[in-house]
């Protein structure tokens, strides 16, 4: 129940997924919320703190999330060939999209060479520093990838209630609850 096989996903993913699921979403909406605050405002350097602490943790987590995956073997998709080859271009473009967010965010907190500072526990080090415009092109990639994420991921949610209700399969189930009873196929 904590690996997956190849008809259901272990709680290990499960969990990963939704804590990246609503972690995505916190974070598109406090990195909009914080960049419109004025300098007066009390969030205003302690929303991006939050912001980038809780970043890198889904950045870890993310790291560890693709290597689990890679050692598993996945569920088989369901529906029509042209609606599984889709499903995975599309889980395979949002993996790729959160990395560039998460990248990207890391690049603009570290442009002026000083590393970051998770909670106060630890500090990430600025690896990469001092590139042309740092900051403003990791800003507008960060930007944009961000917004590219969660519109793929509402479409991604949208084919996962389709795939629930219409198609009565039991993608989403499984995606929950480790131990249900698949339906036989
Ligand atoms: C999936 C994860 C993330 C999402 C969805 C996200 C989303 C956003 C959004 C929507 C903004 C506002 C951008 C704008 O209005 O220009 C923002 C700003 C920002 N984010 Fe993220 N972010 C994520 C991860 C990270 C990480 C990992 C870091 C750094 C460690 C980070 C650092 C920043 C910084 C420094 C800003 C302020 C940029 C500025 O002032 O222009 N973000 N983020
Ligand atoms: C309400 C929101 C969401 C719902 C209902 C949902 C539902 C699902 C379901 C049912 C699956 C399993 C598909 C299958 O078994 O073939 C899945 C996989 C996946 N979801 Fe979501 N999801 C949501 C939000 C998100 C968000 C915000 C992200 C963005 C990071 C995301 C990223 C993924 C990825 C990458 C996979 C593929 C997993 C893999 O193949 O390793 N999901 N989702």
């Amino acid at each position: 129940m904590w690996r997956n096989t190849h008809r259901r996903w272990g709680a290990v993913s499960i969990v990963f997924h939704w804590l990246s699921a609503f972690t995505v979403i916190g974070l598109f909406a406090l990195g909009w919320w914080m960049t419109g605050l004025g300098y007066y405002d009390s969030w205003y350097n302690f929303g991006p703190w939050i912001h980038r602490s809780i970043g890198i943790l889904l950045l870890m987590a993310t790291a560890a999330r693709v290597l689990w995956r890679l050692l598993q073997p996945t569920p088989v998709g369901e529906g029509s060939r042209l609606e599984k080859l889709a499903a995975h271009l599309g889980h395979i473009a949002l993996y790729m999209i959160l990395l560039l967010v998460l990248g990207s965010g890391y690049l603009i907190s570290t442009a002026n060479g000083r590393g970051i500072s998770v909670f106060g526990w630890f500090d990430v080090p600025a690896l990469v520093h001092g590139l042309p415009n740092q900051a403003s092109i990791a800003g507008d990639i960060h930007w944009y990838s961000a917004l590219a994420l969660v519109i793929l991921a509402a479409g991604h949610a949208l084919a996962a209630f389709k795939h629930h209700w219409v198609d009565k399969h039991d993608t989403l189930i499984r995606m929950i609850n480790p131990w249900y009873r698949l339906k036989q196929r």
